[in-house]
């Protein structure tokens, strides 16, 4: 399924149908180039997932983690800035990717060698008319 979106607040209604397509996946890749949108969905798929308090976009570290109202952690990572993937060894990603909690990952890209079998993508395009084409692939 390929979600066009036209606006932000078109995004909460795809956010509650891009959890029901991830299904049972706890890793999931977002690919789409710089201001594509993938800070934005994140934020609002960890609002679906019922994340309380605010979901910053890790700017000053690799990875941030939410809390959600059930006390589940949810890793939000942002890999752009690494320029070795060893910079993810010693970040110890391991031990989030394999926790059974919600990773979502932004430029995966950075990280090819790193990423495990069971992830789920998601890329976000950008149309002719400034819409975006937010679809899953497998
Ligand atoms: N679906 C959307 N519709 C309209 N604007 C959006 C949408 N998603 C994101 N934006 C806007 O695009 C800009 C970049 O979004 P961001 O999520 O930071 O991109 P990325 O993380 O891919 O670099 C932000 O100003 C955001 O408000
Ligand atoms: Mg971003």
């Amino acid at each position: 399924m390929i979600y066009k979106v036209a606006s932000e607040k078109e995004l909460a209604t795809i956010s509650k149908l891009l959890i029901k397509e991830i299904g049972i996946y706890k890793v999931v890749l977002l690919e789409g180039e710089m201001g594509a949108g993938k800070t934005t969905l994140i934020k609002l798929l960890c609002n679906y997932l019922g994340v309380i308090g605010p979901t910053n976009s890790p700017t000053f570290s690799i990875v941030n983690e939410y809390l959600t109202q059930n006390g589940d952690s949810i890793y939000h990572f942002d890999f752009y800035r690494i320029e070795k993937e060893s910079e993810a060894l010693d970040l110890g990603y391991e031990d989030y990717f394999y926790s059974g909690n919600y990773c979502f990952i932004e430029w995966p890209e950075k990280i090819p060698h790193l990423i495990p079998e069971n992830a789920i993508k998601i890329k976000i395009e950008l149309d002719n008319d400034n819409n975006r084409l937010i679809y899953i692939v497998r």
